[in-house]
């Protein structure tokens, strides 16, 4: 318990410094939408040369002492399950309606358009691809130009109360924990969000190292598992880590028998979602049930895990009949794609996503699979959206893109996140190497 409540400690104290730094009274919260005191200087929206200027982070960018390992505990792993998660609400009666917990400073409207040509920022929204954040935060020493008009990494993080305020890990370690095992990551677009962090850091973190030629033909050799299937995909942009970690990203929606296969043939680690794209709620869990009996299967052999990711909020502004609004994407409001707004309220279509990924595995039948939280991470991030996205040159919704799904980029919410999953690892048998 000692090193448990070490930790619950630094994290107190890091949660009290932020909120020390950042406390805001409910009358602040009502002059929320005023004009900045000159008294309260936000952090530039420029990029890192004025940094040398500013405040030291808080909390700390990464600490590394927040994700040591617990002490081995003599439970056996599967006994030791997260604690259940808090009950969701799946459906429009109890669908709360979410603050704007965020800085007055911050610049996170959903209009106009995300320019695209200026690296796909909108004030303190960035695309959370890689091509959009990779210049500008990935660099391992970073850069000094004052090429910008996007947010630094430190205003990001004083801007999302909602991360910076939970315990944070780096890739490395991760990374640490996955040495000479290979990572897949398995899911839909905003799991490739995911991804593309994980490259990010990769750099930033100095982890980064050449695909060895014995990795490319690794992943030739197991190209034609993925081939079989009906989305033909194999993995993408693969990834070495110093230390042996190996990664890569494969895009899926749905199950697939075949791609269940294919990824137990290529990775020891898979981390994984399917959720979004589901519609039929029954469907979903004999789709989960079916998937998981394979999974626990290897995921009870030495050196290998299967992790299983929520399905992350949304937040689309919806014109349902009776008059509530949700966040679903189902019941977006098209009528005022023109004004691309997303919407501070619970997305019970999301929950009931979660909800079946819940009840399945409280069965109790698959106690190796491991279970990632995500919802409550981006349930209060309506405001984080890329809101109006029209013109993007992948040309994806050309001239209707309004994306209440994807993510601006947040270092602090991945970080977090990262912290979760390294906890989640830490309760499979890569936290004991010996057996
Ligand atoms: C990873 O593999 C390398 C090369 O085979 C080896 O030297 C190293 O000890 C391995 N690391 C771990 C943690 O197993
Ligand atoms: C997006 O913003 C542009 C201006 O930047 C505006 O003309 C367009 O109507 C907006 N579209 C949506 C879907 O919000």
């Amino acid at each position: 318990m000692r090193p448990r409540s070490q930790l619950l400690c630094l994290a107190l104290f890091l949660a009290c410094c932020f909120v020390y730094e950042n406390l805001r009274t409910p009358e602040a919260e009502r002059r929320a939408a005023a004009p900045t005191p000159a008294s309260s200087t936000p952090p530039p929206l420029r990029h890192a040369v004025a940094s040398a200027a500013l405040p030291p982070l808080t909390p700390p960018r990464v600490s590394p002492r927040l994700s040591s390992p617990p002490l081995p505990s003599p439970l056996s792993p599967s006994r030791l399950g997260s604690p259940p998660p808090p009950p969701l609400c799946t459906s429009v009666q109890c669908a709360a309606p979410l603050g704007r917990e965020e800085p007055s400073w911050a610049q996170l409207s959903f209009q106009p358009r995300i320019d695209w040509s200026r690296g796909g920022v909108r004030g303190d929204c960035v695309a959370g691809e890689l091509e959009y954040i990779l210049p500008k935060y990935c660099a391992h020493h970073p850069r000094r130009a004052a090429a910008g008009g996007w947010p630094s990494e430190e205003r990001l993080r004083r801007i999302d109360v909602h991360a910076s305020r939970l315990p944070q890990a780096s890739l490395a370690a991760v990374a640490r924990l996955l040495a000479n095992r290979t990572l897949l990551l398995m899911g839909d677009s905003v799991m490739e969000q995911f991804y593309n962090a994980l490259q990010c850091y990769l750099r930033q973190e100095g982890l980064e190292q050449h695909n060895s030629a014995e990795f490319l033909a690794f992943i030739a050799r197991t190209a034609p598992l993925w081939r079989m299937g009906k989305r033909k995909k194999p993995p993408k942009l693969p990834q070495q880590a110093r230390g042996g970690m190996r990664m890569m990203y494969a895009r899926v929606t749905t199950m697939q028998p075949d791609e269940v296969q294919a990824a137990l043939g290529t990775a020891d680690v898979v981390v994984l979602n399917w959720g979004l794209h589901y519609q039929r709620m029954g469907q979903y869990l004999d789709d989960l049930k079916a998937a998981f009996a394979v999974l626990e299967e290897y995921a009870k052999r030495p050196g290998k895990a299967v992790v299983f990711q929520e399905t992350g909020a949304q937040h689309f502004k919806s014109s349902d009949p009776r008059g509530f609004t949700t966040g679903e994407y189902e019941k977006r409001d098209k009528s005022t794609d023109g004004q691309c707004t997303c919407r501070p309220i619970e997305d019970v279509n999301v929950n009931l996503r979660n909800q079946v990924l819940h009840t399945a595995l409280a069965s109790g039948e698959f106690p190796h699979i491991r279970l990632l939280p995500f919802y409550s991470l981006t349930r209060p991030r309506w405001r984080w959206h890329f809101g109006n996205c029209t013109h993007r040159p992948n040309g994806w919704n050309y001239e209707t893109c309004c994306d209440c799904t994807h993510f601006c980029y947040s270092p602090a919410m991945w970080h977090a996140h990262l912290y979760n999953l390294e906890q989640q690892l830490l309760q499979t048998s890569l936290a004991s190497p010996t057996t």
